[in-house]
């Protein structure tokens, strides 16, 4: 198994620091050493003072986004030694307030986020051969999204424009317009409609690269667009005309 001493340069803010710094510390990774592995190495061995956030380790609960190398991440699914740099750069999440290290502010995310009202589960897809087990009338699981952030951190719009309504809000209420489950559609497709809804984003698809749970925000919000149009067409030439 190879093993090499990596450098983490870390990002440091405490509440009342003026501005964050660096801090760099050196850490011996293997094959399966993953960031959020090393980062806890580092605090247990070195500095207990370095605060992150975490929960599942593989990639289910969504509380270890970070930016490594300058990308959005999350900490616990990558493998330090597959990054091929000596230096790993670790920073919080953009477009949030950094509450200490790499630990942000999530309210401002579930403020907009929750406001959507989208259920946590939908009907699972299954191939049509599968047999349903007794008493089941369908398969559910879990929505894509686990909360993670890292779209928002991804998203440029979000650095310049407070108010937007940003990639992971408006991928759920794009869900929920698909797939209503008994949430009311039309205050959401009115809500989305507006200054800092879905005409706001530039699509670049910054959020896509970033998610890492195949919700695919940016080509939601351009469902959502579409649907937009269909509605403004219906209301133009009623439900039987052209367009
Ligand atoms: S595609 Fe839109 S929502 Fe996604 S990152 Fe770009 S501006 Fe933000
Ligand atoms: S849409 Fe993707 S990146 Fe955004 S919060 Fe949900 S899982 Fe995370
Ligand atoms: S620790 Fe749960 S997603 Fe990384």
């Amino acid at each position: 198994m190879a093993e090499q001493i990596i450098e983490f340069k870390v990002q440091r803010y405490k509440q009342g620091q003026p501005a964050p710094t660096y801090q760099t510390f050196k850490t011996l990774c293997d094959d399966n050493t993953t960031v959020l592995v090393a980062l806890q190495d580092i605090r247990r061995d070195q500095d207990g003072s370095l605060v992150l956030r975490h929960s599942c380790h593989h990639a289910s609960c969504g509380t270890c986004g970070m930016r490594v190398n300058g990308k959005e991440e999350l900490g616990c699914v990558v493998k330090v030694l597959d990054l091929g740099t000596s230096t790993v750069t670790v920073e919080p999440m953009r477009n949030m307030p950094i509450i200490s290290d790499l630990v942000v502010n999530m309210e401002p995310f579930y403020d907009r986020y929750n406001a959507v009202g989208m259920p946590y589960v939908r009907q699972s897809e299954y191939l049509d051969e599968a047999d349903l087990a007794e008493g089941l009338e369908a398969y559910q699981r879990y929505e894509n999204c686990i909360e993670c952030n890292l779209c928002v951190s991804g998203c440029p719009i979000m650095g310049s424009d407070e108010l937007y309504l940003g990639p992971a809000t408006l991928a759920a209420a794009r869900r929920v317009i698909e797939e209503p489950r008994g949430v009311p559609t039309k205050p959401l497709l009115d809500w989305v409609d507006s200054e800092n809804g879905c005409w706001r984003c530039h699509v670049a698809y910054e959020c896509n690269t970033a998610c890492p749970s195949e919700v695919y925000p940016g080509d939601q919000i351009m469902a959502l667009r579409r649907d937009l149009t269909k509605r403004k067409f219906r209301g133009l030439f009623g439900r039987g005309g052209k367009g």
